[in-house]
């Protein structure tokens, strides 16, 4: 029975493996533009089924699900690529501005975390180069999240708002960033505190002029003083309060201004021209370094030997002064030295005549209950022992004299 159901477990592993495979989605996608994919926990759930069909009654409704997404043969995904998923609950998003044409192949591992088991798909993106539209514009929203902005209907929304500003249709989403990669700080996870998104917009038309308000040194003022912008009520198109966006962080960009780079330096044939022969430069005049000689080393040496005389002059030639009192000295220490010796030699002997009678409790181990007392002994006698024998004054075992 075990062994059937093994089998059975190989056969349909096997057979998810295939499915895996074949889980392959392409998408075409215009070079800076805005992408967003979003990773349906159901797409995937689909593919957990057939081994959750194997244990019946096991299934579980609602698997805790993460996803690991790389770029095929990288461990990352690419630079322009973002994932985010906020709770193992929620979908997935991938979400990114190609920079450059070409094709990317995202390898998206979901893993169901109940049941370990895993399911890969693969999204083939194709980037399409595209001409940059000219008048860009970046709007923060203060009341939103990533993932919250990022699925399409919110997008639409926020757009709508955004071509209204504009006064115009023509107007794409072109990049999208949570506050937090940009710096922003992590709210307080309190009612009414979001991370904060970027939403960059980009047109063919100029700038409405609700949005060059912005440049106004009137509007400039305001945001420095942190005093409430006043936008005129044309201006405010915020159908949705969460939509509305911090008028002191929003952005103009125009790229028909910083088009005009510099021209390129001209390039030569790469081969350098003849310049004729090299011609050294003359040497300086030469120079006489004795007096410098003189004054570095013949000098401090003369000082050196007169200084060597004066102290050879103090040190030997009036010897014999300084040796007479020196001799007086000496004769003044031998004295001490004597009268010291002599000193200690009378300590010594009344010390000896003092130990005939010494008091009985000044004695080393008296015994005050049994009045014994060991035998007298010189203090000073190198004989002594430090610990005397053991015997235990209060144990009646022992024979006593
Ligand atoms: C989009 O925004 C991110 C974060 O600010 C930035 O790194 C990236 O270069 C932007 N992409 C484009 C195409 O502007």
């Amino acid at each position: 029975m075990a062994g059937c159901r093994s089998w059975l477990l190989c056969l349909t592993v096997c057979a998810v493996s295939l499915l895996e495979t074949n889980a392959e989605i392409k998408v075409t996608i215009p070079v800076g533009k805005l992408f967003t994919f979003e990773l349906l926990r159901e797409t995937f759930q689909n593919d957990f089924e057939p081994l959750s069909k194997l244990f019946a009654g096991r299934l579980y409704d609602d698997p805790v699900m993460f996803f690991k997404c790389n770029q095929k043969n990288f461990p990352d995904l690419p630079e322009w690529l973002r994932f985010t998923q906020r709770h193992p609950y929620d979908n997935g998003f991938l979400y990114g501005t190609p920079t450059a044409p070409g094709k990317t192949i995202i390898e998206i591992y979901a893993i169901n975390k109940r049941s370990y088991e895993a399911a890969r798909h693969i999204l083939v993106i194709k980037a399409t180069a595209e001409e940059m539209l000219p008048y860009q514009a970046e709007f923060f929203l203060k009341l939103r999240e990533i993932e919250k902005v990022l699925p399409s209907s919110v997008q639409d929304e926020i757009k709508h708002d955004l071509q209204k500003l504009w006064d115009t249709e023509e107007l794409e989403i072109i990049n999208i960033t949570n506050a937090l990669d940009r710096g922003g700080r992590v709210p307080l996870p309190l009612a009414g505190h979001f991370e904060g998104v970027y939403v960059k917009v980009a047109s063919k038309q100029y700038f409405s002029d609700c949005l060059l308000r912005v440049l106004t040194t009137e509007h400039e003022q305001q945001c420095t003083a942190g005093s409430k912008v006043k936008v005129p009520g044309e201006c405010n198109f915020c159908s949705i309060p969460s939509n509305c966006i911090t008028w002191c962080k929003t952005e103009l960009f125009d790229l028909t201004k910083q088009a005009t780079a510099p021209p390129a330096p001209p390039l030569g044939s790469g081969i350098l021209e003849d310049g004729g022969d090299f011609n050294p430069p003359e040497s300086p005049p030469s120079r006489d370094f004795f007096p410098d000689y003189i004054v570095t080393v013949i000098v401090p040496l003369i000082l050196a030997i007169i200084l060597c005389l004066l102290l050879a002059y103090i040190m030997f030639g009036r010897r014999e002064g300084v040796t007479k009192r020196n001799a007086k000295t000496d004769q003044i220490q031998l004295y001490h030295h004597h009268t010291i010796h002599g000193n200690t030699d009378e300590l010594r002997n009344m010390a000896g005549l003092r130990s005939s009678a010494p008091p009985l409790s000044t004695l080393p181990m008296f015994n005050s209950r049994t009045l014994d007392r060991a035998p007298l002994l010189r203090s000073d006698s190198p004989s002594i022992p430090l610990i005397m024998a053991q015997h235990d004054p209060y144990s009646d075992t022992l024979p006593r004299k």
